[in-house]
């Protein structure tokens, strides 16, 4: 197993690098709820469930395999989020399948359920997925989160009701999308994401967490007003892949570089903003790469701290440092559980609100000059 600095832009690890004691979690105590009297309590609440640890593996390839998604478990995560299953994709299964239907009925109506192995030809994404959520299920030990991303309304939406069927513990919907159109302000774009997030709860039965990127106006409000449509969590924030120009070919495309521990500093300002204030869950995603960032995130107020780029680089293994790290830190500062940290640095809790909002600008300027400016 390989470790990064943090620094690299291409992940260092690979599936092949699976060591055996990880996928079986061989010599490791993994935590399964509050301990024996004197020991931390690591369990939290998330949309409803009760984990064994705040420690929660984000949407990315290392969650879309039952062997890696075993050594997360094994490492003592306490839910997992699967990939997304992505809107364009269940748009192009609807279409294909409307085309498939359109067309065998007209060759023989009553034929229709004939055709079965070809509709699923058709229906590969989905039906992969839904096989990936069972299988999920029946080898974690812990909570398995389906995701869906879109941002736009439409059929896609119904298949929340599909990955429930198949046992997802919750949904987190990922609101991707680049509001570039000219002629669309925030308000048509706010709408439509609200019309989908009251879609996709009213298609379900569990939870659904929203995903959201931090490009919103308003951001408080808007989080309310997605309280308001059902949204049983936040999950903030989405990281977008930005595109980059290849100077050799003039090529646009997207270049994927993994995040780093400054980048926790956006989300941890929101999770101390809205603790208290909304009526949902708070996940911290983007910037979770040591034990330390876990610690920040729930004390500012996350309910779950995510982490995907940390497990990419160093492993699955690696959840472990993350979990053993918290356990550690709070033992030594003698915080009982999870749910006494959790939000005790929020903005609601500290002497100076301020420091969260406006008055830190000020203050975090005056602070360079002094320092760097001679
Ligand atoms: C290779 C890769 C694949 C990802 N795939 C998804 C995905 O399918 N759905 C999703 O909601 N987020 C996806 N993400 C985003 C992560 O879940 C996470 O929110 C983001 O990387 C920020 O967290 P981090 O700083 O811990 O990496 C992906 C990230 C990476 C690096």
């Amino acid at each position: 197993m390989t470790a990064g600095n943090g620094a690299g832009p291409r992940p260092t690890y690979s599936f092949t690098d699976l060591e055996e004691d990880e996928l079986s979690g061989a010599g490791r105590i993994v935590p399964s709820g509050p301990g024996a009297q004197g020991e931390v309590d690591l369990t939290a609440t998330y949309l409803g469930m009760h984990l064994r640890s705040p420690v929660v593996a984000s949407s990315s390839p290392l969650t879309g395999q039952i062997a890696s998604l075993q050594a997360l478990d094994a490492a003592g995560v306490g839910a997992v989020v699967l990939p997304s299953l992505f809107e364009e994709q269940l748009e192009h299964e609807s279409q294909e399948v409307d085309r498939f239907l359109g067309l065998s009925s007209d060759v023989n109506p009553e034929a229709t359920y004939g055709y079965a192995p070809v509709f699923e030809d058709y229906n590969r994404g989905s039906v992969q997925y839904l096989n990936l959520i069972r299988e999920a299920k029946a080898e974690l030990d812990v909570p398995v989160i389906a995701s869906l991303n879109g941002s736009t309304t439409g059929g896609w939406t119904e298949y929340a009701k599909m990955l429930t069927n198949a046992g997802a513990d919750a949904i987190e919907l990922n609101i991707y999308q680049v509001a570039a159109d000219p002629d669309r302000g925030g308000r048509d774009v706010e709408a439509e994401t609200l019309d989908v997030v009251r879609d996709v709860v009213g298609a379900c039965d569990v939870p659904v967490a929203v995903k959201l990127s931090p490009y919103w106006s308003a951001l408080g409000a808007f989080a309310q007003r997605l309280v308001g449509e059902g949204a049983a969590g936040l999950v903030l924030f989405n990281r977008f892949y930005q595109p980059d120009i290849d100077l050799e070919t003039l090529a646009v495309g997207p270049r994927l570089v993994l995040s780093n521990s400054e980048e926790l500093r956006l989300p941890l300002r929101w999770m101390a903003m809205l603790h208290g204030r909304i009526d949902a869950s708070l996940a911290a995603t983007t910037g979770i790469h040591e034990p330390t960032d876990v610690v920040k995130v729930l004390l500012a107020g996350a309910n779950v701290a995510m982490t995907t780029s940390a497990v990419l680089r160093h492993g699955p293994g690696h959840a472990a440092t993350l979990v053993d790290g918290l356990r550690a830190w709070m033992e030594a500062r003698d915080y009982a559980s999870v749910e006494q940290m959790t939000g005790s640095v929020s903005q609601r809790s500290v002497t100076d609100p301020a420091a969260f909002e406006r008055a830190n600008y000020l203050q975090a300027l005056t602070k360079y000059s002094s320092e760097y400016v001679t």
